[in-house]
């Protein structure tokens, strides 16, 4: 039989993805993203999400569809992402999942994001092994996963309790006068800075905070060294130092994201280490784990960007996978679930 040919639609966030493969093979993966809009609030505004999404959606599949070079009635099945995320935002791509599944008589896969951001890695066309441990880092999650199997075998190690890594960036940003999104602005900032300049804190990284929380993160203790750190430079007239302020915060998350990642390879003697979410274009990110992870004999992968971001690709490819194990699709009953476990 022939591999699936599989539509995902992703709007847990604020990216409206669509994407087509068949089987592990890509054929289209279109992004619009209404961060422009969220630019002035300075993060993602759920209803102004939402909305965006269902303007965007209609445009976004007549593309991937003639992208792919494919017709709708061709399609074997559709998949779409049902959690985690924002919960109207999520409604959106539901809803309209569900229209084109009842309307072209197709199979519908409800799927969990966090397990299509692993799934991106298949569609590498490179031979992918498991067990691995997955790192995923966005604006909206920040999650360390042992994936042993991607149908039916991913457990969830650890994430934040409080702030997202993206999250955390965009707030330093904020605080440090750059534009949103602050993730790329703080890496080209702390490019001309000094990453041992200032030692702010890593979150649960003590010994006491250990048992419980060795695979957590924790970003608001930095997110309040850092602001009590400038309130405490202009206190003193002094000109704030950007670029080492920059670099010593980027360091400070690199840093417990690394040892974190790193930790849960070693304790659970996995020599493999998946990266995905948009905070891995940070250049120290990727430059730390490839060099920690080689000297710790752990091999690291990171699918090209346009797969580490939210997309539709990686959610038809689960779904293909889901598909090709065996597993019935949904019934149409389900919804949204803003916080739907792996
Ligand atoms: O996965 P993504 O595109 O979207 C969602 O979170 O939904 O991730 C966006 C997040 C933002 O918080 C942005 O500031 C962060 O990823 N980001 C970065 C970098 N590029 C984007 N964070 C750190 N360094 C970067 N170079
Ligand atoms: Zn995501």
């Amino acid at each position: 039989r022939d591999a699936p040919l599989v539509l995902g639609i992703e709007t847990s966030c604020d990216e409206t993805g669509i994407g087509i493969v068949r089987g592990r093979m890509l054929l289209s993966n279109t992004i619009a993203s209404s961060m422009d809009e969220h630019a002035r609030y300075g993060g993602v505004v759920p209803e102004v999400a939402a909305r965006a999404h269902l303007e965007a959606l209609q445009p976004s599949i007549d593309a991937a569809v003639a992208e792919a070079g494919v017709r709708l009635e061709d399609l074997d099945a559709i998949a779409v992402t049902s959690g985690p995320g924002l919960a109207g935002a999520l409604m959106v791509g539901i809803g309209a999942a569900k229209a084109l599944a009842v309307s072209l008589d197709k199979p519908l896969y409800a799927v969990n994001h966090l397990v299509g951001h692993i799934a991106a890695d298949i569609l590498t066309g490179e031979e992918v092994e498991y067990p691995t441990v997955a790192l995923l880092v966005s604006g909206g999650h920040t999650s360390l996963l042992l994936v042993r199997d991607l149908v039916g075998d991913v457990e969830l190690l650890g994430e934040t309790m409080d702030d997202a890594a993206g999250e955390a960036f965009d707030k330093i940003a904020r605080i440090l006068g750059l534009p949103y999104p602050g993730g790329p602005e703080i890496d080209r900032a702390a490019a001309a800075g000094d990453p041992n300049a200032i030692r702010f804190p890593r979150g649960l990284s003590r010994a006491s905070d250990m048992a419980e929380h060795r695979y957590d993160f924790s970003f608001s203790g930095l997110k309040t060294a850092v602001a009590r750190w400038t309130e405490q430079a202009e206190r003193d007239g002094a000109d704030l130092p950007v670029a080492d302020v920059a670099a010593s915060f980027r360091e400070a998350v690199v840093d417990v994201l690394v040892t974190k990642a790193l930790d849960a390879c070693a304790r659970h003697d996995v020599p493999r280490l998946l990266l995905g979410g948009g905070v891995i274009a940070n250049r120290r990110l990727r430059e730390v784990a490839l060099e920690r992870a080689a000297a710790a004999g752990v091999a690291v992968r990171i699918p090209p960007l346009s797969l580490c971001t939210d997309n539709g690709a990686m959610i038809a490819a689960l779904a293909a996978e889901l598909i090709r194990s065996g597993r019935p699709a949904s019934t149409l009953g389900f919804g949204a679930d803003s916080t739907l476990p792996v």
